[in-house]
């Protein structure tokens, strides 16, 4: 095993699983597969554009002693539809995979929570195991088991909770991502910065590059897994504290939004949705503004965006942020930092405070 390899114990509700996490992991398929995808059969689902990983996965299945069924999904959000989950149902069932088979996941998050889904509804549910591809996926969407698709009415609109038997991160799949993914996953690793306290805010901080030198990133990585394990244990259906991990999301998806989503993705438009939380955050609670100043700095140095583009409205962007699902229909329930390391929930904050925030992201 090459060092930095490790496995992190999962425990979700009733489910308990392993994610094996560093260079390498995908061989762990092999040698680890879960007993309870007993079945002689995978549905191989991953996106076109890591094909390469694919084959590696397939041959880490095959030493598994498993029939390898496989299902390619074109790159994009646009996959996430329920059209796709039709299409790799039909797929599925044509090629006989039955109740005890498994839906292997490979790719980002647009691949996990399409394929997430089929393997939560196929036959009322089969085994899923996540092997995420993008550092978004690692440090967030294959953790804590929402799964689900777009509709054209909205984004995540129809979807489930479903928990993997295992999770495979293999940190040598980040080589062939593109920087501008690698530095939007790197957004929401400044999140759990945040969110976690001065330790980790410190490490996200001093971060050279990316991807980054392999051991630490693999640490890492650990400690974002870890943050959000932490809150999805204590809140797996999102009643509660799971709600701090939309930190910066609030005004991030009204961004988002009100660019049409082409202008940002998402991670860019979180990246400035966390800068006016931040600045929210001083006018409500007294956090000290050098920690605006500080994540500023920490997001310019990986290329993302410090200041909003003049053609997105800020109109658009609160028309944008009360639409948004995770807001009530009333309140916005913006997340707020009392310190960083203790986020809270501010239900409404005052219009103009939400504006100027907005505004301030303009210069
Ligand atoms: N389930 C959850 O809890 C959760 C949490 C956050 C985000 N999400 C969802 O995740 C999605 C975004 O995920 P994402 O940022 O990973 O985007 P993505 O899946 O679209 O991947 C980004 C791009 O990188 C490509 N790619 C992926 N891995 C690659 C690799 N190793 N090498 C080269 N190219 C690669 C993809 O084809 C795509 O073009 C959104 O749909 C969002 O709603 C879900
Ligand atoms: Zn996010």
């Amino acid at each position: 095993m090459s060092s930095g390899r490790r496995v992190i114990g999962a425990q979700i509700g009733t489910s308990t699983y392993p994610i094996h996490l560093g260079a390498g992991a995908i061989g762990d398929l092999a040698a680890e597969w879960p007993a309870e995808a007993s079945g002689s059969a995978a549905l191989l689902v991953y996106d076109e554009n890591v094909a390469h990983i694919a084959e590696t996965v397939r041959a880490a299945i095959e030493r598994a002693g498993k029939q390898v069924v496989s299902a390619p999904v074109p790159p994009g959000e646009s996959s996430k539809s329920l059209a796709s989950v039709e299409r790799l149902c039909r797929d599925a069932a044509a090629a006989g995979i039955r109740r005890r088979d498994t839906v292997v996941a490979v790719g980002g998050g647009v691949l996990g929570d399409l394929a997430g889904f089929v393997a939560a509804a196929y036959q009322r549910g089969i085994g899923l195991i996540h092997v995420p591809t993008t550092l978004l996926a690692m440090v967030d969407s294959a953790v804590g088991g929402k799964t689900g698709v777009d509709l054209p009415e909205g984004k995540n609109y129809v979807g489930a909770i479903w928990q993997p038997a295992m999770v495979v991160m293999d940190t040598t799949t980040l080589d062939s991502l593109p920087p501008r993914e690698l530095s939007c996953g790197f957004a929401e690793v400044i999140k759990y910065g945040l969110l976690d306290g001065r330790e980790l805010f410190d490490l996200v901080d001093g971060w050279p590059t990316l991807p980054g030198p392999q051991e630490p990133l693999v640490d890492l990585i650990q400690r974002c897994v870890a943050h959000k394990l932490g809150v999805v244990a204590a809140d797996e259906r999102d009643l509660g504290m799971r709600a701090t991990l939309n930190f910066g999301h609030t005004i991030g998806h009204g961004i988002e939004a009100a660019a049409g989503y082409a202008r940002y993705q998402h991670g860019e438009a979180i990246s400035l949705g966390m800068l006016a939380a931040l600045r929210i955050s001083s006018e409500l609670t007294g956090l000290p503004e050098s920690w605006r100043d500080r994540t500023r700095a920490v997001i310019a140095r990986h290329d993302l965006p410090v200041q909003l583009d003049a053609a997105v409205s800020t109109e658009e962007i609160l028309d944008a942020t009360r639409r948004d699902k995770k807001s009530d229909g009333r309140a916005l329930n913006m997340v707020v930092l009392d310190d960083v390391g203790a986020p809270s929930i501010n239900a409404d904050p005052a219009e103009d405070l939400v504006i100027a925030a907005i505004e301030e992201l303009r210069q």
